[in-house]
């Protein structure tokens, strides 16, 4: 236990990067020099965007301060279809070292690109993540994250470097052997994401394993919506701390913000290579610190494929600095595009898991399928039993219960299925929690 305890404990400045602990005004600074760079940048080398600054009427001489930014048309995901495969780079393709994708599920895959200097900067802020989720140069750092096209495992992997560590390069899948290497090599931090930390705790035990005795001291889990009943369940479980970590592929990858160990209030964005804003979903108007709206970045630094005012979709508030210098994200509730409207009520599938989690006789794992009747749509809940909890009763009561706490504090009728452990497929990966079986026009 002392090993976890002194984690907690705030590093000492001498091991953050000094701008962690600058003033606002010493960030303001840096954060305006770099983005005047980075819309020079994009305007001179990306045509496509070029062509959206003139259609808005705005040239990068418009940028005088950092509230300017608004006047800047945003970037969308659409905007990276379009120019499939690399029309967004400001780079020759000769200076772009690594290529990485989106798996592309719906319609063409988006493409992103690294000059060898973004490449570092990505490891270094990786590294600042780890550090900050209490990672030290003498640990070993198992990988779970998919490597390949995906930026979770290759991203992690060169920060867990960067920083020092051992790193064991497991990547996602083969649940047995991930529990053989975490026992044999014994790990103090794992990088998963944490629907498929439960995965791996649910293999533990049928191996006969105590996962209280596992030897992983911090989870640094991300890439996927998890609650803070998921940490909760998580930390009590296998004895570690949960820290979040974030990013998305077009803004760099894993490490555009990470939650520090000492407070886990947050994630602090690292704000010297990203500047924030939240805007209103549906009018794109930047909206105050503190108020939840969609969250858009723009790079300050990268060099292949800089972006300015990328619409991320993720939804989540800015918070002031605590344990750092740089701006909190609370944790994000959602995607635009995940939200569903049930009989016109909102519900975010991380709703719908922290209700499941309140029940100590329901699992983690679960799976929504949303389908037209008639004109409407419904939504249909199946969620595990704990193990060694089940019998058809018991299930049916639970069942009830949850489809009792839905209608009381989300306000939509659902049919909830509570099925015996193991009958929801488990992810390897990031975790589908929604099944669609409307019929598309
Ligand atoms: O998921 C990068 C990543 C890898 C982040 C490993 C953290 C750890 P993409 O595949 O491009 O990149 O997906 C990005 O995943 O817009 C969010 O919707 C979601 N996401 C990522 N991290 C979190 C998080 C990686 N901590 C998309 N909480 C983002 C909630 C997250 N959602």
């Amino acid at each position: 236990m002392t090993a976890i305890a002194n984690r907690r404990i705030p590093p000492p400045r001498d091991i953050l990067d000094p701008i962690e602990m600058a003033s606002r005004d010493e960030i303001a600074a840096l954060q305006l020099r770099r983005m005047k760079w980075s819309i020079e940048h994009t305007y001179a080398h990306v045509e496509h965007y070029r062509a959206k600054c003139k259609a808005a009427g705005v040239h990068p001489d418009d940028f005088r301060d950092l509230a300017d930014l608004a006047k800047f048309p945003f970037t969308t995901k659409d905007d990276l279809r379009q120019t499939y495969p690399f029309g967004m780079f400001a780079v020759p393709m000769d200076q772009v070292v690594r290529v990485h994708a989106s798996s592309g599920t719906t319609g063409k895959p988006t493409v992103v690109g690294y000059t060898q200097h973004d490449i570092d900067t990505w490891a270094q802020l990786m590294a600042r993540s780890l550090r900050a989720a209490g990672g030290r140069p003498s640990d070993k750092v198992h990988i779970a994250y998919g490597y390949g096209l995906f930026t979770g495992g290759l991203g992690a992997h060169y920060g867990a470097e960067k920083l020092g560590c051992t790193v064991i390069p497991m990547s996602g899948g083969f649940t047995e052997r991930q529990v053989r290497l975490i026992e044999d090599f014994k790990p103090e931090i794992i990088m998963v994401t944490p629907s498929y930390m439960l995965a791996i705790a649910d293999e533990m035990e049928r191996q006969g394993l105590d996962t209280r005795d596992c030897p992983l001291k911090i989870g640094v889990f991300g890439a996927e919506p998890w609650t803070e009943s998921m940490r909760a369940e998580i930390e009590q479980r296998l004895g570690l701390d949960a820290i979040d970590i974030y990013g998305l592929s077009e803004v760099i990858g894993p490490g555009v913000a990470c939650e520090c160990i000492e407070t886990k209030d947050g994630l602090h964005l690292w704000e010297d290579h990203f500047y924030p804003e939240i805007v209103d979903p549906e009018t794109g108007r930047v909206l105050p610190d503190g108020e939840l709206g969609e969250l858009v970045f723009t790079s300050l630094t990268k060099e292949a494929l800089p972006v300015v005012r990328y619409r991320t979709r993720d939804l989540t508030r800015l918070l002031p600095g605590t344990a750092r210098s740089f701006r909190r994200m609370g944790k994000i509730t959602g995607r635009s595009d995940d939200m569903l409207i049930i009989r016109g009520v909102n519900v975010f599938p991380t709703q719908i898991e922290e209700l499941i989690l309140k029940d100590p006789r329901l699992a983690p794992h679960y799976q929504l399928e949303v389908s037209r009747d008639g004109h409407l749509d419904s939504l249909a809940v199946t969620v595990e039993m704990r193990p060694g909890a089940w019998d058809a009763a018991a299930a049916a009561a639970a069942g009830r219960d949850l489809q009792h706490h839905i209608k009381s504090y989300i306000g939509i009728t659902t049919r909830v299925t509570v099925t015996p452990p193991e009958a929801v497929e488990r992810s390897q990966g990031k975790a589908k929690r929604v099944v669609d079986k409307r019929l598309k026009p």
